[in-house]
């Protein structure tokens, strides 16, 4: 299939899942992912069913060869008049054989790719959906829950299309031809034989009843596995400054133990029930003996017919056995799918509305609050109340207030990471909620207040938000952020590779290449969170002079907790449990006498003047 295609059935799977407000079945949702490789697993299904034909079609040469050329009234005869018939026969088992090996070996082959094919491209919706979740969705799973979706469930649903389907498919073929086969040598000893199957099938339902919860916990305990290894892995800094290695390694052997437990317990649960499958497939073993045998005896049945019989009652057998095996892994595939599917169709609060407006070209950077109130969807107070302020485009607005009072909150409701419950933001006179995220963010520059950098070169972190600017502008950002010197310093200057997280880096040298990212994309709105509090005195003057000095109009919303940061801005926004208790310039705040005119007293020996 060429790219162009697949990604427009991509897209249009996108859309879908986008849409839809009803989620499939899982097997309807399998079909509808398989578009565009349905006819060629439709093929490798037909395959499939060849095979199996073909596999009993040599037992019934071998009972034409016993008889008439071993056993027959005329074999000997036969064996001597007709040796081209008894040649051409074996030739006929040999051809088959290995034209069978060659169809079994083709069309695993297809499953194979069609499962690769379903695999990659699910596996890229998913990625897609999840890189466009709102922030609630990050705040809800875990990412080593999320990991595990994206492999060990994703594989569970490749292993359904590359080998369940396929094993219940060889298992109705064979069960199916074979009583057919049988009915039509001997009605009453196939029924005997397949007497038997109601009763396994009776195992199997009980077995898969027991089995289903099994499986999905199976898969908790895996992710819960993975969660804590990749919050380990990515927290090390944390456990070996608490010298927790042993504690965290006993941690995940428990999680590990837990899990090897849980796969043992699901194991044992089939082979509870093993031993009567395995019963009543060797019974057909006896059920042939005794009354096949009495056939014989009486000439109701051939001694060809009986070699048939007894050739074939394995395509019977085997597929009762068998049957625990597909049931376990379907259940499996139950399991996975479901998780995987509640990615799938993930839906995102905060998204694009239908008529948003568009927003061509540049904002002018007005940024309004009209009387907002906030609580977090999990949390039980309200987080912000009844805030108002207007910051008019190329201002600064400075927000400051004790620790927990609800300045990051207050700021993430700009670029939409989260809704008001009340009120409106408004940016250019536009409700944010109206605007397409698009422009709304991309005309915003964000440097947060835990700084994470990929592991990239400290260009590419810098350019991280517009691909396209050179060199020289990177250069001129990192100028900005009073970056540039250090980088300058560092051995391969901006092409030195920042470890994951930007390990390898000061607290402060993260945070002056956070804010040359967030100038880089030249943006209307500037947001600072807590941006230079780990640079010193010195260095934060001179960002401070920069960020006047910027050659395009923006504007700035500081949350700092020095004065030397905010005390030449436009307003100052003192926030109090969620509330804004005061606001003014430096000189109207001062007059004030309230927590700023404190925090102006307890700051002044140190640094300000
Ligand atoms: P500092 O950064 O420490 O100066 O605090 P802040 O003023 O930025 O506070 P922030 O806006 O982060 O938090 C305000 C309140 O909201 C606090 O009481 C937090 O506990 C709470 N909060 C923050 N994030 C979440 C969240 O994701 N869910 C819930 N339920 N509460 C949150
Ligand atoms: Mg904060």
């Amino acid at each position: 299939m060429n790219v162009a295609k697949e990604q427009r059935i991509e897209a249009e799977l996108r859309k879908e899942a986008q849409e839809s407000t009803k989620r499939p079945g899982r097997i309807a949702w399998l079909w509808m992912n398989m578009k565009g490789v349905r006819g060629i697993y439709i093929i490798a299904i037909f395959g499939t069913v060849v095979y199996n034909a073909m596999q009993l079609v040599v037992p019934h040469f071998s009972q034409k060869i016993v008889d008439e050329f071993l056993t027959g009234e005329n074999a000997a005869d036969n064996l001597v008049n007709h040796k081209d018939v008894f040649i051409n026969l074996l030739i006929a088992m040999v051809a088959l054989t290995i034209i069978r090996v060659v169809v079994v070996y083709c069309d695993c082959m297809t499953y194979e790719y069609v499962s690769q094919k379903v695999l990659y491209r699910v596996r890229n919706i998913l990625f897609d959906k999840i890189q466009r979740q709102d922030m609630k969705f990050y705040n809800t799973y875990r990412t080593g829950d999320l990991m595990t979706r994206v492999t060990g469930d994703l594989d569970a649903v490749r292993h359904m299309l590359a080998w369940v389907i396929r094993m219940i498919v060889e298992a109705v073929v064979l069960v199916g031809s074979v009583s057919i086969y049988f009915f039509y040598m001997d009605w009453r000893l196939a029924l005997s034989l397949l007497a038997v199957a109601p009763f396994i099938l009776g195992i199997i339902v009980l077995f898969k009843n027991r089995v289903a919860p099994q499986h999905r916990l199976l898969r908790e305990k895996l992710a819960n596995m993975n969660t804590i290894a990749q919050e380990n892995i990515s927290g090390n800094r944390v456990v070996k400054a608490f010298a927790r290695e042993d504690y965290e390694i006993a941690k995940f052997d428990k999680s590990n133990a837990d899990y090897r437990d849980t796969n043992i317990q699901t194991a044992f649960t089939w082979l509870r029930y093993y031993p009567y499958i395995e019963s009543f497939a060797n019974l057909l073993g006896l059920i042939l003996l005794v009354m096949g045998g009495a056939f014989l005896i009486a000439g109701e049945i051939t001694m060809g017919q009986y070699v048939a019989f007894s050739g074939l009652t394995w395509a019977i057998a085997n597929p009762m056995r068998q049957l625990g095996n597909i049931m376990n892994e379907f259940q499996r595939f139950a399991a996975a799918s479901a998780k995987v599917m509640d990615i799938y169709y993930a839906k995102a609060d905060i998204m694009d509305k239908e008529d948003a407006i568009d927003h061509p070209g540049r904002f002018k950077g007005k940024v309004e609050f009209k009387n907002v109130s906030f609580q977090y969807e999990d949390g039980n107070l309200p987080v912000l109340k009844h805030i108002s302020f207007t910051a008019m485009p190329g201002q600064t607005i400075a927000i400051m207030g004790e620790t927990g009072c609800g300045k990051t909150s207050l700021i993430h409701l700009i670029p939409r990471f989260y809704e008001p419950t009340e009120g409106e933001v408004l940016v250019d006179d536009i409700n944010v909620a109206d605007l397409h995220l698009k422009e709304l963010r991309g005309s915003i520059g964000l440097a947060t207040q835990d700084v994470l950098l990929y592991s990239d070169t400290i260009d590419g972190n810098i350019a991280y938000g517009d691909g396209n600017i050179t060199r020289e502008e990177v250069v001129r950002f990192a100028r900005y952020s009073a970056a540039d010197e250090f980088i300058a310093r560092m051995p391969e200057g901006y092409e030195t590779i920042v470890g994951e997280r930007g390990v390898g880096l000061s607290g402060g040298q993260k945070q002056r290449i956070s804010l040359a990212r967030a100038l880089a994309v030249k943006p209307s709105i500037l947001i600072l969170d807590d941006t230079t509090s780990a640079v010193d005195l010195e260095t934060e003057k001179q960002i401070q002079h920069s960020l006047k000095e910027l050659d395009f109009e923006c504007t700035k919303i500081i949350i700092a907790q020095r004065i030397s940061t905010t005390k030449d801005a436009d307003n100052i926004i003192i926030l109090k449990n969620g509330e804004i208790a005061e606001q003014g310039t430096h000189e109207e705040l001062i007059g004030k006498g309230g927590y700023y005119a404190e925090l102006v007293k307890l700051q002044m020996g140190s640094e300000v003047a």
